[in-house]
């Protein structure tokens, strides 16, 4: 790096935040292949198992697939679970993403008669209460609608990575097994994607991504549940950080 190279980048990180695209994209070595088998797979789901549909948070794995599954045009809705809980942020991608998108992109949201008895039986903050006040709130703003969106489908798509957790490091490319899917195929098209990879592959493409994701936030969930996290800390520090490890699932990935 040259002295005017450090010069110009250190004045750029003492005026502007930090940008997620400049701290995290590196592609790994094997990019291009995990790339074209990405593809491939994302081709086979389409071809071989419709109707399958891609469950985005639009985190960014989430908006990394979307534009690949609009790139290669190919025949996949999208769904997003809005809970009634996630930050402007999102809801402001979720409405950018509804505005450019090929693919369909269906939002499906909680029982309003649920959420208010929820918050009436139990009150606002019932979910750093206990972890079973915590997942009855997962279950009516994420597992009901989750439920809906899943209907008659064969197969559904999602962001999981090995990488993101332990409790993920077998997650399979495709995932076929009863106990898992209850019939229904997963495809999980990134699990051997680094962070630096999906990174990688938004700076490259200049794919619409949340905010958030420059504010330190890598998993983005609920509002209430997430928060940033500092240096040295895991991937999911941020998420229900007030629970313990074992915990910190809502229920839509049964095995992961
Ligand atoms: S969670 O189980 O802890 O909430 P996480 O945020 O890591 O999951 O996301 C993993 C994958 O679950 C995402 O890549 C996406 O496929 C799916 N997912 C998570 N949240 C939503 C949501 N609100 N709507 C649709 N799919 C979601
Ligand atoms: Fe409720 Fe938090 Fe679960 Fe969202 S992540 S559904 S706010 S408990």
């Amino acid at each position: 790096m040259t002295r005017n190279h450090m010069t110009s980048s250190f004045i750029a990180s003492r005026n502007a935040p930090a940008k997620a695209t400049d701290l995290h994209a590196k592609a790994s070595p094997d990019f291009a292949a995990k790339l074209a088998e990405t593809r491939a797979l994302l081709q086979r789901a389409a071809a071989e198992f419709s109707p399958v549909t891609q469950a985005s948070s639009l985190g960014a794995e989430d908006v990394v697939i979307t534009h690949l599954i609009n790139h290669l045009q190919l025949d996949i809705p999208v769904f997003v679970l809005e809970t009634g809980a996630l930050h402007t942020e999102t809801l402001a991608l979720l409405e950018r993403t509804q505005a450019h998108s090929r693919a369909p992109i269906n939002v499906f949201r909680p029982v309003q008669e649920s959420v208010i008895q929820f918050v009436r039986d139990q009150g606002q903050d019932a979910i750093y209460q206990s972890i079973e006040l915590r997942k009855q709130c997962c279950g009516v703003r994420k597992m009901e609608p989750l439920a809906r969106a899943l209907q008659g489908q064969r197969a559904w798509i999602t962001g999981l990575r090995q990488e993101q957790s332990t409790a993920r490091a077998e997650v399979p490319l495709l995932d076929t097994s009863e106990e898992a899917t209850k019939n229904l195929a997963k495809f999980n098209p990134l699990a051997k994607w680094t962070w630096g990879d999906v990174w990688h592959y938004i700076a490259e493409n200049q794919v619409d991504y949340n905010p958030l994701h420059d504010q330190f936030f890598p998993s983005i969930g609920c509002a209430p549940c997430t928060r940033a996290i500092s240096l040295g800390e895991e991937f999911r520090a941020g998420r229900w950080w007030w629970e313990d490890e074992a915990a910190k699932e809502c229920g839509l990935h049964v095995k992961a």
